[in-house]
């Protein structure tokens, strides 16, 4: 089997991951911040090692500034819904996720004024289109940093500066850059950064985060939940401290165990590494299917502008049958159709049929790349 859906969600997992959740149930296995005994200590340590290394992963220096989530989707909607009143103007692209869409197409329906800056067809996004779009009354600018459909990175820093002179702040969606591409949140003028756990992290589904900026007002968001938090118990309004104003409920010790591991893992083989065996997958995908009769490649087949998630389709052959017999015939897992962002196949002209998607990992080898070439080669002549 080959697996090329790693934009859905990585696999396999590095084996620590799964050593590292076993373990935090075994030995730490209390409820965290909310009884005093060893067993919450151990789980409460569990989980302020990986805010540790969240946050030095992302540039950020105060580790309470990791709010932890169930995964991007959460994150964004708790950054959106936290800060978008009626009347706010928010700035978004065309190549976003409906993580990013969906919310954002409801509260413009509660009267917050939406703007979407058109994308080029490989997804790219030209800066002065920002440029236009953002006014004064602009409060916030979201946007993907490298699209789950062609893996088209934009430019954050260019796009922070443009937010910042006009007052607004920037929340990035790193859901397919985390752990693909070095991210310093300080460095780049990120404000919020959603991400998650379980894509390029290496962490298990059920895990993800929203990370605030050390220099942003936390007073101008709002819990997208309230409950219990273990703190201030004799009050009942949420507190204001960080993370508990935005954390209620018992957190996913498990996932948080397995997300630190992952993260460690990452820190160990080195971003860049990765990042460079990554290109060179991408590479050799892109080369290979545009090498192919009647294939047609989505995005800029550009890996330095990308990161590595190719998107194709077969002149006659229908995406679904290409996804059905990548797997049944040649043990290939791919991932067909619309990828949860019909905004990104309008924008790249794949709407509404959607592409076959090819998403290699850190654990794919250049082997498997050349083998799932020779399937769709096969495929596609016979
Ligand atoms: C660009 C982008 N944003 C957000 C998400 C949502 O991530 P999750 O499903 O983990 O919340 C995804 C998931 O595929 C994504 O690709």
């Amino acid at each position: 089997m080959i697996y090329l859906d790693n934009a859905a969600t990585s696999w396999p997992k590095p084996p620590e991951v799964l050593i590292a959740m076993t373990d935090a149930l075994e030995h730490a296995g209390g409820n965290p911040g909310r009884s005093g005994h060893r067993l919450s200590i151990a789980a409460a340590r569990v989980i302020y090692d990986t805010r540790e290394t969240i946050a030095s992963f992302f540039g950020v220096s105060d580790p309470l500034r990791v709010i932890f989530t169930g995964n991007a989707t959460h994150a964004i909607n708790l950054a959106l819904k936290g800060m978008l009143k009626p009347g706010d103007h928010v700035v978004t692209s065309s190549m976003e996720h409906n993580a990013v869409m969906r919310p954002l197409r409801n509260l413009d329906r509660e009267g917050v004024r939406l703007s979407i800056t058109p994308c080029a067809t490989d997804g790219s996004l030209d800066v002065q289109e920002v440029a236009r779009a953002v006014t004064s009354g602009t409060r916030l600018v979201v946007m993907t940093h490298g699209s789950n459909v062609v893996g088209t990175i934009i430019l954050v820093a260019e796009i922070a500066s443009i937010a910042h002179r006009a007052g607004a702040l920037l929340l990035v969606d790193a859901a397919q850059t985390a752990g693909a591409l070095p991210i310093n949140m300080s460095e780049m003028g990120i404000d919020l950064l959603a991400f998650t756990g379980h894509k390029e992290l290496q962490g298990p589904p059920g895990i993800g985060g929203l990370v605030i900026a050390d220099n942003i007002d936390i007073s101008q968001i709002e819990p997208l939940i309230r409950g219990g938090t273990g703190s201030r118990s004799e009050s009942e309004e949420q507190p204001d401290d960080l993370p508990d104003k935005f954390e209620s409920g018992t957190a996913n010790l498990a996932g948080i165990a397995g997300l630190g591991a992952g993260l460690k893992w990452i820190q160990e083989r080195g971003i860049d590494e990765i990042r460079n065996h990554l290109k060179k997958l991408s590479r050799s995908l892109i080369d290979g299917l545009s090498s192919l009769p009647n294939v047609k490649v989505y995005g800029t087949l550009d890996p330095e502008r990308s990161v590595a998630i190719i998107s194709f389709t077969v002149d006659g052959m229908r995406i679904s049958e290409i996804g059905l017999r990548l797997d049944e015939e040649f043990g290939v897992l791919s991932r067909v159709g619309l990828h949860c962002a019909p905004a990104a196949h309008k924008t790249i002209g794949s709407f509404p049929e959607g592409t076959v998607r090819l998403a290699p990992g850190v654990f794919t080898t250049i082997d498997d790349i050349q083998k799932a070439i020779q399937a769709i080669s096969r495929m596609v002549r016979s």
